[in-house]
Order: C-alpha cells, then structure tokens, then sequence
C-alpha cells in the first residue's frame, strides 16, 4: 500500500525532478576494510550533501532511493542497521529540513516497517509540509512496479482515466512533475525498479562514483550532462527546459 495522496506544492513545479540510485555503499565499505553498515553510514553524509547543494543546482524535487522492496533479502543485520540509520536520519534531521525549507516525503510500503518507524515517518512529513526549497522524496519499501499495480487497482472503475490522473495515483502527490533525470552511481546501469512510471522520459547518467564519495560537483556535473542533452519526447524537435530549470 502506498502512502496517501499529497496536496501538490506549486512553488517547487519549476525546479527538475532528479532521482538517485544510491549504489556502492557495501563496496567502497568492504575495500577500506570496513563493515557493509559503515558504508551506509557514510551513504547518509552523501545524502545530507546533496540535499543541501541540490536547489542551488536547479533542483525542485530529489527522489533517494533508499531501501527496494526487494532489500528485504539481504541479511537481517544489514537490514536491522539500514532500518535503524532510517530512524536516526528521521529524528535528527527534521529540524534543518524544516529550516531550511525543504519537505520530506517517504514513499513505498509503511505496513512492514519495524517498530515506530511509521510514525516517525508521519511525523517528520507534518513536520516539513511547509518546505517551499526542495522537495526531497525518499523511498522505503520501495517497488516501482508494486506502484503502478496499486495505482491500477485504485483506478479500477474510474471513468475517462488520464495519464495524469494515473500519474497522482502512481506517486501518491497530485501534479508531481515527472522525473528529468536518474543518477546512479557505483558503475552499475540499470533502473532496479526504480521510478519506471514516472520516469518514462528519464535521461539516464551513470557514474563510476560511489555513493558515499558523491558529492556537490557530482550533482553538478550529472546535471551539466543532462542540459547538454537534446531532449525530444519522441517528437523530432527539442523541447527546451525552461529558463527556471536551466539554472
Ligand atoms: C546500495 O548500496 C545502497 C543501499 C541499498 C542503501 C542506501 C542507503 C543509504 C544511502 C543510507 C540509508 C538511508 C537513509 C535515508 C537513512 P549497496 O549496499 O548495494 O552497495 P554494493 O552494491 O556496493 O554492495
């Protein structure tokens, strides 16, 4: 089940929608001789850099993905860590979100997440609703394709159903600009599961980086990337971004 339906926040529309596929972590962990879990540890620095260089970089809404529905496989002390990293992030951080005007969203499944991690979920979204700067979506229990299954079953019987119509039931937030562009890092090229609706025109960057050594000049650069880019929607013209989101 997928979380409620969000109101739409107008300010944000104009900035691009960017999802990251955080990959690496386990890998640049076990090379420094570390434990997997500090990799991830490291993964939340790299989260907190991004989200404060990403509105200065033209960046209205960020979509992490932190935890696929299929994360469930890995072994049970790497999932008791990411789940306890999730519910430290969630109370720490709050704060300067909400500070600094950014609003958090969680999406995937809620139902099988361990103990108070729910309501620490509802209560940091209440807490940053007003966040104008970015809007930064982060994604738990995630499957894309479980996504677009319940949205299926939402739409069942509603007559004339639009795209856009669909698309609210897909993201769960009413008008959610479609995702510009994915970044996933570590040298892996592939989507996982990951925003497969919403992300039908996606441009695609992939980076040798790691996520935890991602940084502000590598968002800078994955988006320098993408305003090179030509991109078309199947027409034959190119479809310029507006000068909002060519910052
Ligand atoms: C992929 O790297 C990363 C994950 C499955 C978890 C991502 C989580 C974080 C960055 C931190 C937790 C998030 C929050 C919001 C607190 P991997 O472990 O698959 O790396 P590998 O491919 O090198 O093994």
């Amino acid at each position: 089940m997928q979380s409620s339906l969000q109101p739409k926040s107008p300010a944000l529309v104009d900035g691009l929608h960017v999802g990251i596929i955080m990959d690496g972590n386990g890998r640049w962990a076990t090379r420094k001789g570390m434990s997997r879990l500090r990799g991830h540890e490291a993964g939340v620095e790299a989260i907190r850099r991004v989200v404060e260089a990403a509105p200065d970089q033209g960046v209205g809404t960020l979509t992490l993905y932190a935890f696929s529905s299929d994360n469930w496989r890995r072994p049970r002390a790497e999932v008791t860590g990411l789940m306890a990293l999730l519910r430290v992030y969630l109370a720490s951080e709050v704060e300067s979100l909400a500070r600094n005007g950014v609003r958090l969203t969680v999406i995937g499944r809620r139902d099988r997440l361990p103990g108070g991690i729910a309501d620490a979920i509802g209560r940091a979204e209440a807490a940053t609703r007003s966040g104008r700067t970015l809007h930064l979506r982060i994604a738990v229990d995630y499957s894309a394709r479980d996504a677009i299954l319940d949205a299926a079953a939402k739409a069942r019987g509603i007559e004339g159903l639009t795209r856009d119509a669909f698309s609210d039931l897909v993201t769960g937030e009413a008008g959610l600009r479609d995702v510009d562009l994915i970044i996933r890092t570590s040298g892996e090229q592939r989507l996982s599961d990951f925003l497969l609706w919403e992300g039908a025109y996606a441009e695609l960057h992939f980076t040798q980086r790691m996520w935890p050594d991602f940084d502000a000049d590598d968002l800078a650069q994955a988006l320098a990337s993408f305003r090179g880019r030509e991109r078309r929607f199947g027409g034959l013209d190119a479809v310029p971004l507006a000068p909002a989101q060519s910052v």
